[in-house]
């Protein structure tokens, strides 16, 4: 080895050495009780969907999700990011839900990070929980 050699690989013990020690030490140190917590707020949020779903969006008429689309029917969350023809490019879920809210519902578009936003997101998905991933798919 000569010792240009030697400098990178004393370059990369040392990296290693480093990394080990950046990892934080109390990365997996949750018990049931937060995992209970993470799933009670998860499906309060979920419930909090349900109900938008079928009406309490705000919107000046009184179309709702669940008319078109009931028990998240016909949503396809699995098949997102896609290219979609209303909208004429690729977008991920929300962006299709405000198409939804703008157009049979005559809505103002939400935030892709609104707390409803997150919510319809969370019930759609919860009401597809276990598709097969299959982002395109028309
Ligand atoms: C008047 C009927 C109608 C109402 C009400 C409606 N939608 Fe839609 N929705 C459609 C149509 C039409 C499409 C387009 C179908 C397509 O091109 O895939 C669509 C598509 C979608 C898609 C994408 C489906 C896919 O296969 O990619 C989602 C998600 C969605 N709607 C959610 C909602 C949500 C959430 C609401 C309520 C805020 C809502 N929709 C209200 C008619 C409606």
């Amino acid at each position: 080895m000569d010792s240009r050699t030697m400098r990178y690989v004393a370059a990369g013990v040392i990296f290693l050495a480093s990394g080990q020690m950046l990892v934080p030490a109390q990365a997996d140190e949750f018990d049931q009780a937060d995992l209970d917590r993470w799933q009670q707020e998860y499906m309060s949020v979920v419930e909090q969907g349900e109900k938008l779903f079928h009406g309490g969006l705000g919107n000046r008429n009184t179309v709702s999700c669940d008319q078109c689309h009931p028990n998240g029917a016909n949503t396809h969350p699995e098949t997102y990011p896609k290219f979609q023809q209303q909208i004429g490019r690729v977008v991920v879920l929300g962006e299709m839900i405000n198409w939804c809210i703008m157009n049979p519902l005559e809505g103002a578009a939400l935030a892709l990070d609104d707390s409803s936003m997150v919510a319809l997101q969370a019930y759609i998905h919860q009401e597809r929980r276990g598709r097969e991933l299959a982002p395109g798919k028309h």
